[in-house]
């Protein structure tokens, strides 16, 4: 049994927002919310909340089924047929969540005998789906080809050959080295899929992930993400050609056996990814944005790890230091959360920032002075 302390205080916070506005109230104090996923600043947009009303009019509030049997709504063929045009691909299937997309992926193309390549800092629904379906695992070194060409030579050629990356590395806020992947993959014959949750609508030059930040230079396999983070409703996505999506929707078992999304979150992700689209300088901003805040933290003497993204880590140091550092940025007017063991190793505890569309330049300063204020308490000069 985990050990209760004082010190996860900053944990299952409850928060409100406060309407249009980066602000939250917690326990009636006002703060500016810098770990919020929300990238693209449309959680609380009125269009979004009117495709939500026009779907619930019209299909009430629950799918009442899986969607091969009783769940299939024109919203859901409408969701998928955004997300592949957006992601550039001809065909795209929705989950009820990131989770359940990558779970459900690597099953239905791996088992007993076939092999998975996953970086070491793979989020846990990778990890997960890789144990669950029955093909040998294998780990790399994080953001290392070299160490993944030693590892796929050493598993030999027998079944299938999987790699699996995170686009942007949500703890760390660094980028997969794709370029170089795809060149092992293809010495190989090994298939690359790539998880882009952190990485739509945040990076590339539309916000199109991946590809896209290295210019369309490489092409990866499997493309897959979340519809809980820039797209601010619930669900995940799988993007690729007709075959790969046909077998998953009769081969993937948390997308056969489980019920289909919502009406509601499926009609706010549809008009969410539309947005996105027509908006591009949402993606602008957010890169603009963070860049200047990953520089003024760096100057202010902070260690923001490699982070080249939105998700910029304050690395603190023990799981203690960071919920009292994360306490004292309360004490400041800034909720930066703290991530701690196992999530990352021993002594690079963190508060997780991440820079949104909907924090303004006036918003990263107010947050740049906080932090550096709330450090300075920390640590008072001269000690
Ligand atoms: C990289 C990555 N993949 C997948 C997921 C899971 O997505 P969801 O929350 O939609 O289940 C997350 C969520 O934290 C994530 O960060």
């Amino acid at each position: 049994m985990l050990e209760s302390t004082p010190h996860r205080r900053n944990s299952f916070m409850p928060y409100v927002p406060i309407g249009g506005t980066p602000y939250v109230d917690v326990e009636g104090q006002r703060l500016l919310m810098m770990s919020g996923y929300s990238y693209l600043g449309l959680a609380g947009d009125p269009r979004l909340a009117a495709a939500v009303n026009a779907a619930v009019d019209v299909y009430g509030t629950g799918a009442h089924g899986v969607r091969a049997l009783a769940g299939t709504t024109p919203l859901h063929q409408d969701l998928e047929s955004e997300i592949a045009r957006f992601t550039e691909r001809e065909a795209a299937l929705a989950f009820s969540s990131g989770y359940a997309a990558n779970v459900g992926t690597i099953g239905a193309l791996c088992g007993a005998g076939d092999h998975v390549f996953v970086d070491k800092l793979d989020h846990a629904s990778i990890v997960d789906g890789c144990q669950l379906s029955g093909a040998t695992v294998t780990r790399f070194r994080h953001n290392d080809p070299a160490h993944l060409d030693a590892r796929l030579r050493a598993a030999g050629t027998d079944g299938v050959r999987l790699v699996i990356v995170d686009s942007v590395y949500s703890m760390d806020g660094d980028v997969a080295p794709l370029p170089a992947l795809r060149e092992v993959c293809d010495a190989h014959g090994a298939l690359l899929m790539v998880d882009e949750a952190h990485a739509l609508g945040v990076i590339g030059k539309t916000g199109r992930g991946i590809e896209e930040h290295y210019d369309r230079t490489v092409r990866v396999d499997i493309k897959l993400g979340t519809l809980s983070k820039g797209i601010p409703s619930m669900g995940g996505w799988v993007s690729g050609t007709p075959d790969l999506i046909y077998h998953l929707r009769y081969g993937a078992r948390p997308f056969l056996f489980s019920a289909a999304l919502a009406p509601a979150q499926t009609a706010a992700a549809a008009e969410a990814i539309r947005i996105l689209d027509a908006e591009p300088q949402r993606v602008s901003h957010i890169q603009a944005e963070s860049g200047r805040f990953r520089t003024a933290m760096a100057d202010a003497g902070f260690n923001i790890g490699q982070s080249t993204t939105a998700i910029v880590p304050l690395i603190i140091g023990t799981d203690a230091q960071a919920y009292d550092y994360a306490t004292t940025c309360r004490e400041h007017g800034v909720v930066g959360l703290p991530v701690v063991t196992p999530a990352v190793p021993n002594g690079m505890a963190r508060l997780r920032i991440a820079i949104t569309a909907a924090h303004s330049a006036e918003h990263i300063d107010t947050a740049i002075e906080a932090f550096v204020a709330a450090a300075e308490q920390r640590v008072p000069a001269g000690e």
